[in-house]
């Protein structure tokens, strides 16, 4: 026979169809360790507030421990009738403790504030883990910065050559957001560390349950000023989805780069072997897929935050059991992340820069005509006039076929008598590098400097 939660007012137990609808499981059973540790926590507020005699608090809290050993070794785990991991656990600890003790423990407390209260423990482990591996990530792009402090290469906008810029100075452009997606997790951690404990179905425990203390030994920072807002809100969960979808988004750009760096067209980078897949079919394949899959899995997690979104919209106050479809979405943005994300440190910190390439077409595009453009201005030229003269040059390569620096001094004083042989000073790659030298600029002693700068703020998250 079916046990459930509300017996009292129901003469029969849920249809099957209910009762397979109804089940979560299969995806909450994850949560178990920490739905323990609340049960943990509140057997001793119920103890505080005179609700338990020493001896039965004694008696919840060994019932607790020999479950919870027993859920990690799997020796207990939920049944067919099970509607969701708060009813399997309490069968677990009556199977336990008895029905007298393990009976007591749901006084005072709801599934509403304690799935609530569950799954932001969760979710704040596994922020953590997450930022660990975009710190790996991010660690592994100053690696490579570290590595090729001079190496230049095209720099692009509209994916067209632009100017030169330094290798260095293009990954550290692929750190930067990353560990602003790691800061928004500690942020995000911040706001998340109250607990909804106490809450009870959504107005609050009449029991004299103290939900500070609770919240202290569950290691939030407090508890929720308000009972429905404490069981109703899920923002904290949209708001790490999309923390989750932007870092994706962010690794998907990344690696979007790599795959292009890796044809033979651009001949950037090689992928080390253990990074990379072969063909069933031709013989000579080396393909990207770590790249590959993290830029397309990040359509999931976006898909994920879409998806959570649209359950939460429209939801009036306070907890609905629609509610229940918002862990799916989040453990798959989070186990995906935690999938990717190691897979794709490796596969930067293997990376193998043809720098000499690399650097044989960082000028290539006539990528130094700002820098001739902005050696007339230095000489006393109108930008207006200076831009235009510039392209003319760029005009005359095109046609004949040539680069910059092969005009002739003739054909520059025919360009435009502004147009001394003393332009040719801009017209190298370094000389183009080490004028940008302002803050943030891609010279080589920005860069360095920026590289540490990067390094301090990896160590301060
Ligand atoms: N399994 C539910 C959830 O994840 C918690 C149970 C609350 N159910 C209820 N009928 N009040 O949202």
């Amino acid at each position: 026979e079916k046990v459930s939660l509300w017996g009292g007012r129901f003469a029969g137990g849920p249809s099957d169809a209910l009762a397979a609808l109804s089940k979560s499981t299969h995806f909450d059973w994850r949560l178990a360790p920490y739905d323990i540790a609340g049960s943990r926590a509140h057997t001793r507020v119920l103890h505080g507030a005179g609700l338990l005699d020493e001896t039965t608090r004694d008696a919840m809290l060994a019932g607790l421990d020999t479950l919870l050993a027993d859920v990690l070794s799997g020796d207990f785990a939920p049944g067919e009738d099970d509607e969701d991991v708060h009813t399997a656990l309490e069968r677990g600890l009556i199977e336990r403790a008895g029905a007298d003790v393990g009976g007591r423990l749901r006084a005072g407390r709801s599934r509403n504030d304690q799935v609530a209260t569950l799954f932001r423990m969760y979710l704040r482990d596994h922020a953590r883990v997450v930022a660990e591996h975009l710190l790996a990530v991010v660690a592994a792009l100053v690696e490579q910065s570290a590595a090729h402090p001079e190496a230049a290469m095209p720099g692009r906008t509209h994916l067209q050559h632009a100017q030169p810029v330094l290798l260095a100075h293009h990954l550290l452009a692929h750190a930067w957001p990353l560990l602003r997606d790691v800061e928004r997790l500690r942020h995000w951690d911040a706001r998340t560390s109250l607990s909804p404990y106490g809450s009870g179905a959504l107005a609050g425990s009449s029991l004299g349950l103290d939900p500070e203390a609770v919240a202290s030994d569950l290691g939030f920072a407090g508890s929720v000023e308000n009972s429905i807002d404490g069981t109703a809100a899920r923002d904290f969960v949209a708001e790490l989805s999309f923390v989750c979808a932007m870092a994706a988004v962010d690794i998907s750009r990344l690696s979007e780069e790599v795959i292009l760096w890796a044809t033979k067209e651009f001949g950037f980078v090689t992928l080390d072997d253990s990074y990379s897949t072969g063909s069933s079919i031709m013989p000579q394949k080396k393909n990207p897929d770590v790249a590959e899959l993290a830029r397309g899995k990040a359509g999931r997690l976006i898909g994920d935050l879409a998806g959570l979104l649209a359950t939460l919209k429209a939801l009036p106050l306070a907890y609905n059991r629609d509610l229940q479809e918002d862990k799916e979405p989040v453990f798959d943005a989070v186990d995906t992340l935690e999938l990717v994300l190691p897979a794709v440190a490796g596969m930067v910190a293997t990376l193998r820069f043809d720098t000499e390439r690399m650097a044989s077409l960082a000028p290539q595009g006539f990528s130094l005509a700002t820098d001739v453009a902005e050696w007339l201005v230095r000489e006393g030229v109108p930008f207006r006039v200076a831009h235009e003269v510039a392209g003319a040059c760029v005009r005359v390569c095109e046609e004949r076929g040539i680069e910059l620096w092969d005009l002739s001094d003739d054909d520059l004083a025919e360009i435009s008598p502004h147009l001394t042989p003393a332009v040719r000073e801009v017209l190298s790659v370094e000389g183009s590098l080490a004028s940008r030298d302002a803050k943030g600029g891609t010279a080589p002693v920005r860069v360095a400097e920026q590289l540490q700068r990067v390094r301090e703020t990896h160590a301060d998250l």
